[in-house]
């Protein structure tokens, strides 16, 4: 078994019976979403679950969990997802997909946030590995990058998998994948990318997770 399966098994031996459960999006969401599944049909829990993603909720239907619309929950018991990067603080910054609106919610919601990361995603600053994505509203995206501008950022607009186009989100926002040359606090970039309108959202998760579910 791999470290990723190894996380996403210890994970879901961890959910209990009559939880509501936020399934997050990507690989391991995915592994956790097949063990959940196992452990509700082989020991018949009763287990709800609430998707980030379109492809999150059609694979957790596949195979045979409840899922409900994210309009009909308001506090969940648990939300289980990956991450890009994980600092010693437990921020995090998500977003390679497209479903960062999502899942930022449904780890607001939840009143736990475990992370299923691999070692390989464990960094000491924000930033280290990968791009800071910021979902834009279509028509904002060249204002929102003036102002990313004078912060000292590069903004560049996200192709689609193919590179002959532009990635859109799931809800129609592009994406600014973004490098500072300055270096800000978690605390400190959080809050200015809070404050620039026309960011429909942006992929550091600051004080949402509560633990990070590691293989040993
Ligand atoms: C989804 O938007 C992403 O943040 C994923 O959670 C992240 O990319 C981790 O994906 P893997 O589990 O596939 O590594």
């Amino acid at each position: 078994m791999n470290e990723k399966q190894l996380i996403a098994q210890r994970a879901a031996q961890r959910i209990q019976n009559n939880m509501l459960v936020g399934l997050g999006t990507g690989s391991t969401a995915n592994l956790f979403i097949a063990e959940l599944a196992q452990r509700v049909q082989l020991e018949k829990l009763k287990v709800t679950a609430v998707a980030s993603s379109v492809i999150s909720g059609i694979y957790a239907k596949s195979q045979g969990l409840c899922v409900i619309s994210i309009e009909q929950c308001q506090q969940l018991d648990v939300y289980v997802d990956g991450a890009d990067e994980v600092t010693p603080d437990l921020t995090l910054l998500k977003g390679r997909g497209s479903d960062l609106v999502k899942e930022k919610l449904l780890a607001q919601a939840s009143s736990a946030f475990w992370v299923i990361a691999d070692s390989s995603k464990r960094v000491q600053h924000l930033g280290e590995r990968n791009p800071i994505p910021v979902e834009v509203m279509p028509f904002a995206w060249q204002l929102v990058q003036a102002s990313i501008a004078k912060l000292g950022g590069n903004p560049q607009l996200r192709p689609n998998a193919n590179q002959d186009g532009l990635a859109v989100t799931s809800h129609g926002s592009l994406v600014l994948d973004v490098v500072f040359e300055q270096a800000y606090s978690p605390a400190e970039l959080n809050a200015l990318l809070n404050a620039i309108p026309g960011v429909v959202e942006h992929g550091i998760f600051y004080q949402l997770a509560t633990e990070v579910i590691t293989a040993d």
